[in-house]
């Protein structure tokens, strides 16, 4: 069965029950400034999740590319990947846990064949905020899953929200226990990886192949948990991990999304793909990393130092990298030809950042090189330093070293270790920064200044002119950033008019609400949106007034918003400043 026929299967299945396609959203949502890609197909449906209510009612079903930059250091063993494409079918305050339950395991047993004897189940053992989920375990059991095949874990493992367990939810944050899936492959299990064998066990034996997640609470600012006014279901399947089990092979890369592009390599690099032999590694990371910056950059995304820009430039140097692990001479050329039947357009821009790097490559062997001359060794310090300046990578580093007989003390090793490790950290802060930094959260202050954003945008371009359009922003709860295009910072006078007029919305207390359209109509009407190419088909368009009648401000946009201009209480200019050519950076606050 290919990978497109059990997508078939997924949304005919579903639609069977009584749920409506949607269609996906796209990796890159700039109107949802939370996070730099879409990584669950619950992400565009948060209000949703949360009680608004859906133009296409309350069962919803697709297939949604995601991406996951957490995983890019995990890439390259036989499961692992930071593009695919997930089987996702909603509840929005509809059906629960015994209808989802049943379906999941109907789906995977009638449709895809899967012998129920080989599908093995997790639950949530619960906290002392949250009940165990009995009842989850008691539908498995009644659905003929053996009481020994069902698992109980804790947060770590049973528990679903963008940021993790509930200690780790910000304020407004949605999640719940889930329920997950696993296939069984026939391998023994490898006594490496701890004395017992489990479902979450990393030797390899089992695939998750579908998480049931019961969103059902958020988080409260005083750090509780509260129930959502609706019980949902968000139900993600990882289609190439599904169509390994499929196989009966737990290769993701043996199955028809991977196999183009794996011979693809093996024509570059004149090797096989062969499963354990030290070279499987790299032709995995070239095959997830080059399709991964394909699909992002399909999307207009540029390799950049900048948000999704330097994931897409991180992506091709690792490729690059492992091409030439691999024995690859003319490496952008490779890139290009490998990208080629995964992106019929392969831009200029990923040819030309695989050819910087091939440059910083050699440049950085030969500085390592001299180094070593010189020194006899290398450090941690000297090994980072090279990866900061360079781009070049530890691995490398390592590589080269282990090339020249250079083995590691220990001593060495964690030095290594260690400046590395705070380099992760450093990056894992920044973007949960991100998660947390477009929007910190949906706080009640975040919410208020997300709303004064609309307010000062539309004030901007009433004082300023229309040229005014919005370059980017950023808010916590402390303060909003607004970067917009104009020539020159504003005069007292302007700053003066500007937070005149959008104090006086807030104390006419307009309303703010929002209408689901497609781009063309929130076009039509006025509302204001500057990446139009990449949002999905349908948008929301939120008006501040009337959205019929009279109104002071329309954008395009993910929410959340205030329900009145009120809330805000008032909304004061901090300072002001030049931040590139022809784009000025407001900082407000409220109150
Ligand atoms: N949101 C859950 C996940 O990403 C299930 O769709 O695993």
């Amino acid at each position: 069965m290919s990978s497109d026929e059990i997508k078939k299967k997924y949304l005919d299945f579903f639609e069977g029950k009584g749920h409506i396609r949607i269609d996906p959203a796209p990796l890159v949502l700039e109107s949802d400034p939370t996070t730099l890609f879409t990584s669950a197909g619950m992400q565009p449906l948060v209000p949703f999740l949360k009680g608004e209510p859906h133009p296409k009612g309350r069962r919803l079903v697709d297939v949604q590319p995601s991406f996951r930059t957490v995983d890019i250091d995990e890439v390259g063993d036989n499961r692992h990947l930071t593009f695919f494409e997930m089987l996702g079918n909603w509840s929005l305050g509809d059906y629960f846990k015994k209808e989802q339950l049943e379906w999941c395991l109907e789906f995977f047993t009638k449709e895809l064949g899967f012998p129920k004897e080989k599908l093995w189940v997790s639950v949530f053992e619960g906290t002392k905020e949250v009940p165990k989920d009995t009842e989850s375990f008691d539908r498995w059991r009644r659905l003929g899953i053996p009481e020994d095949k069902i698992f109980f874990y804790g947060v770590d493992k049973n528990w679903w929200s963008r940021s993790g367990p509930p200690d780790k939810m910000p304020a407004g944050e949605i999640g719940g226990p889930d329920s997950e899936v696993f296939y069984e492959f026939d391998r023994p299990h490898d006594p490496k990886y701890g004395e017992d064998c489990h479902p979450n066990c990393e030797c390899g034996r089992f695939i998750e192949i579908g998480n049931s997640v019961f969103i059902q609470y958020q988080k409260n600012e005083d750090g509780t948990l509260s129930e959502l006014p609706q019980k949902n279901v968000d139900f993600g399947g990882g289609l190439e991990r599904i169509a390994a089990s499929v196989n009966g092979d737990p290769d993701i890369f043996e199955t028809d999304l991977f196999k183009p592009i794996i011979g693809q390599v093996e024509d570059q690099a004149g090797v096989s793909y062969a499963k354990d032999s030290g070279s499987d590694r790299s032709f995995r990371i070239i095959a997830d990393h080059l399709r991964a910056a394909s699909s992002v950059m399909s999307e207009g995304i540029e390799p950049s130092n900048k948000l999704q820009g330097y994931i897409v430039r991180r992506l091709i140097r690792r490729a690059v990298f492992h091409l030439s692990l691999l024995g690859v001479k003319d490496l952008s050329l490779s890139v290009s030809k490998i990208s080629k039947p995964l992106w019929a357009n392969v831009s200029e821009g990923m040819t030309q950042e695989a050819e910087r790097f091939e440059k910083a490559l050699a440049r950085g062997t030969a500085t390592l090189t001299r180094h070593l001359q010189a020194s006899g060794s290398v450090d941690g310090k000297f090994a980072f330093d090279l990866y900061q300046t360079e781009g070049f990578p530890l691995e490398l580093t390592l590589e080269i070293l282990k090339e020249k007989g250079k083995e590691f003390s220990e001593e060495q090793k964690k030095s290594f270790e260690k400046e590395f490790e705070s380099h992760k950290e450093k990056s894992r802060t920044a973007s949960a920064g991100m998660f947390k930094g477009g929007l910190a959260d949906s706080s009640k202050e975040v919410t208020k200044l997300h709303t004064a954003t609309h307010l000062l945008h539309a004030a901007l371009r009433k004082v300023l002119g229309e040229h005014v359009s919005q370059k980017g922003s950023n808010i916590t709860a402390e303060r909003l950033r607004f970067d917009f295009s104009h020539p020159e910072k504003l005069s007292d006078e302007e700053v003066k008019r500007v937070e005149d007029l959008v104090n006086e919305q807030i104390k006419k207390d307009l309303p703010v609400s929002f209408k689901t359209k497609t781009l063309d109509e929130a076009t039509a009407e006025g509302a204001l949106h500057f990446f139009g190419e990449r949002y999905g088909k349908e948008v929301k368009v939120y008006t501040v007034g009337d959205s019929d009648g009279e109104w002071f401000s329309k954008e395009v946009c993910g929410g959340p918003h205030v329900l009145k201009t009120g809330e805000i209480g008032s909304v004061r200019i901090l300072k002001q400043e030049k931040v590139g050519l022809g784009v000025v950076r407001i900082y407000a606050k409220a109150g």
